[in-house]
């Protein structure tokens, strides 16, 4: 994590807290109030980034999120759909699914 995004304070004395640990452990920890904003880019494949999130989502309570998916081959854009009804399931609402133009094989979910 950039230190110049770890200084940042936003409204409200908001504050990026870097959690330093592999996400499956997140979800076995005890959150005591819901998370604000979920930020997730993972280099995994979808189908990982969706397990984690749907394990973590229901600890973590977060009112927001803003998660890549990385669709590194034809088999993962083919499955968007199926991606967007699962998380659909569980995300904060509204919920958008938006193409990333950088390399046009990512997509990123904002969701509440
Ligand atoms: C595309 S990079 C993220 C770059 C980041 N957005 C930035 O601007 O520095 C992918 C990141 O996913 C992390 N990652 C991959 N698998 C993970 C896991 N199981 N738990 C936590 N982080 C993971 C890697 O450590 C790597 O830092």
């Amino acid at each position: 994590m950039h230190p110049s995004v770890l200084a940042e304070i936003g409204p409200g004395g908001a504050r990026v807290r870097h959690r330093q640990q592999p996400v499956g452990s997140l979800a076995r920890e005890t959150w005591t109030r819901p998370v604000d904003l979920l930020v997730s880019d993972m280099n995994l494949a979808p189908p990982a980034v969706i397990r984690y999130i749907e394990r973590l989502q229901p600890s973590v309570r977060a009112r927001r999120w803003i998660i890549t998916l990385k669709l590194n081959d034809s088999a993962m854009v083919s499955r968007l759909p199926d991606f967007r009804e699962r998380l659909g399931r569980i995300a904060p609402q509204p919920l958008r699914v938006v193409q990333l133009t950088a390399n046009r094989q990512e997509v990123m979910v904002i969701a509440g």
